[in-house]
């Protein structure tokens, strides 16, 4: 869901057009809450407050309830993030075929902990539960883009391709 972060105004009129059409689609404005949280983080690379705020204006919610939301999908974030967001799979066929190894590898070429930003701005990496690749364990996910079987030599030519922007989405 995640993609490269960027500073997307939230007063564009193009992007309000955008979650306008999406609470007008939808059969109550509170059912469009998914979507135009999932909108938001793509323009704004997380759902920062003044986002948070626009989401619940939108749909009628209570803030308080879009920050649970927010909360209970691991899918968006709340916290400034790099670049690119790389989401390792711990969950059991991953973790069986090695997914520590990948996060470990990953987290020092981050130089920072899991979630932060890297100490070079171009990566945020969050471990994350199945991402519905266990045949290609272990797994993990670049912004949108699904990725497995990895191992060591395959992160980390991936990770100098991120750190060159030279990676894109297949
Ligand atoms: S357990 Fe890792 S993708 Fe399913």
């Amino acid at each position: 869901m995640s993609s490269p972060i960027s500073t997307a105004d939230l007063h564009d009129e193009a992007l309000l057009a955008r979650l306008r059409a999406m609470v007008a689609e939808s059969p109550v404005p509170e059912a469009a809450i998914s979507e135009i949280l999932q909108a938001l983080q793509k323009a704004r690379g997380y759902i920062d407050d003044e986002a948070l705020q626009l989401a619940a204006t939108m749909t009628g919610l209570s803030p308080v309830k879009v920050e649970e939301l927010c909360t209970f999908y691991s899918l968006l974030l709340r916290e400034p993030v790099g670049i690119h967001v790389m989401r390792v799979c711990d969950s059991i066929a991953c973790h069986m075929a090695g997914a520590q190894d990948i996060l470990a590898q990953a987290r020092q070429h981050c130089g920072v902990e899991f979630g932060e930003v890297s100490r070079s701005g171009k990566l945020t990496v969050i471990p994350h539960v199945c991402i519905g690749m266990c045949d290609r364990a272990p797994a993990l996910m670049v912004d949108d883009e699904a990725l497995g079987p990895m191992d060591k030599q395959a992160l980390t030519r991936l990770l100098a391709q991120l750190e060159a922007d030279v990676w894109k989405p297949s």
